[in-house]
């Protein structure tokens, strides 16, 4: 059959309440054009982000039933660990009520002023806790991986070279190296197993740990088998185990790829660091057999993880995206290529020529999402990383919208919407303008920050 069905069927449902342009226009207003500000009633399709948005399967909701909540020594940690150690068999696994708390720990310990953090492209939480410690977050993803149009295979690749000589050049003030898979903030674009490889053994060599957030680890390998040379006939348990085999740890969101809506953990070989890691975990988060999470959570992620790895569930979600970057790309509108595992990344700046980066055109692109379908979309571009820790700003290098797909949540007619709302919005589009800044927090200001939109473009 050439129709990729979704591999599931609907046994509850949630109403969505549908509103006019009028009303999207001054409740948008109202929100001072920040789509985080927005009652998520008000939105018809709500792609703000994958994390925690999941549909929880039926076997995930009847084993909540089964969580014990026992303070210590909790079966559901045993079965946590059990499902977290079938597919990434590290020694310690410490769970944390999500994915930044994970992080926390990890750059609390081993970050600090002077040093260096290199990634393929470290997210926007993972960014701003290595800088809380005091070090700085390197970005060093292939060159193809900045340009939305290149449709190189592995986009969220690591330039080995260009790491190489930051190796060198700041020898003695690295702590680590990550990689993050998919590659999120770069267009959720996957790290090929060849570069996870050659990445470990750079790191190895200067006798430094690898890390991977693996937030969309199964994404991730599903691409893998279908582009990478030599994976095709391997099953996608089969080149998780092989992708995390290189690395000395991990960070993850469960909110992500363990279809659960809410957790994650870090994930150790070493035993003083993971020694520290659970003092600092019972001081922020709780005991180290609950981490921050009910022991319902646990189980959630257990079962979770089973399913995720679920082939024909990887085959329908990765042609979600593909199908809406296909008919946007025969729109004209510009968007990341290829098609992302989670996300459609659609190039605002390139679609929006008339708006300059400092006048964000992704948040014209949300803005006129949300009025005229009741989308909510999320910039990541010039709001989200503009500005710099010594206050200055400078234009991001992409400026993106990022349309996240809520996993098992929407379905093809959804889809078939999204597509219907782009056109709309591309007969306006010239339109559309810019915005400006009027109250902004000091730091990850594309969550509060409000916006005042400017004079209308001709
Ligand atoms: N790493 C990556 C690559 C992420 O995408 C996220 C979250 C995190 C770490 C942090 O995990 O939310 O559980 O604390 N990304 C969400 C998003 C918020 O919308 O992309 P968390």
């Amino acid at each position: 059959m050439k129709t990729i069905i979704e591999p599931f069927r609907i046994k509850t449902v949630e109403p969505i309440r549908l509103s006019s342009v009028e009303e999207r226009r001054a409740l948008l207003r109202d929100a001072c054009y920040n789509p985080f500000l927005l009652k998520s009633d008000d939105v018809i399709i709500d792609l703000l982000t994958d994390s925690g948005t999941s549909a929880m399967s039926a076997a995930q909701w009847s084993v909540l039933m089964a969580g014990d909540e026992s303070y210590a020594g909790s079966p559901s940690y045993s079965r946590f660990k059990a499902a977290v150690q079938e597919l990434m068999p590290f020694k310690h696994i410490i769970p944390t009520h999500q994915g930044r708390a994970a992080e926390n720990i990890l750059f609390s310990l081993i970050g600090g002023a002077g040093k260096f953090i290199p990634s393929n492209t470290h997210f926007d939480t993972t960014r701003s806790n290595v800088e809380a410690s005091g070090a700085t977050a390197c970005d060093l993803v292939i060159e193809e991986g900045q340009d939305p149009a290149c449709t190189h295979p592995f986009k969220g690749n690591m330039d080995v070279a260009r790491l190489g000589r930051f190796l060198q050049e700041h020898e003695g003030h690295v702590p680590c190296v990550m990689t993050t898979i998919t590659n999120n903030a770069g267009g959720g674009q996957p790290v090929s197993l060849e570069n996870i490889a050659a990445t470990a053994e750079l790191a190895h060599r200067f006798n430094l740990p690898f890390f991977i957030d693996g937030c969309r680890f199964a994404e991730n390998a599903y691409f893998i088998k279908l582009r990478e040379a030599g994976y095709a006939d391997r099953s996608v348990v089969d080149i998780v185990r092989e992708m995390f085999s290189h690395a000395d740890g991990m960070t993850m969101s469960a909110k992500k790829d363990a279809f659960a809506n809410i957790g994650g953990w870090l994930a150790l070989e070493d035993d003083t660091l993971a020694e520290r890691a659970r003092t600092r975990l019972i001081q922020i988060e709780g005991f180290p057999t609950y981490g921050g999470l009910a022991g319902r959570d646990l189980e959630a992620i257990a079962q979770g993880l089973t399913e995720i790895v679920d082939e024909d569930y990887l085959a329908y979600r990765l042609r979600t995206c593909e199908y809406i970057v296909e008919r946007l790309i025969e729109q004209g509108v510009p968007v990341v290529l290829p098609a992302g595992g989670h996300a459609v990344f659609v190039d605002a700046r390139a679609w929006l020529p008339h708006i300059s980066p400092l006048q964000y055109p992704g948040q014209a692109v949300v803005a006129g999402l949300y009025e005229l379908g009741g989308i909510r979309a999320c910039e990541i571009g010039t709001v989200m990383f503009g500005r710099k820790t010594d206050g200055s700003e400078e234009a991001a290098p992409m400026d993106l919208v990022r349309l996240a797909m809520p996993r098992r949540v929407y379905t093809q007619s959804h889809a078939d919407y999204i597509v219907e709302v782009f056109d709309e919005l591309n007969q306006v589009k010239e339109r559309l303008s810019g915005f400006r800044i009027y109250d902004e927090p000091p730091t990850l200001r594309h969550f509060t920050s409000k916006f005042e939109r400017l004079a209308k473009a001709h």
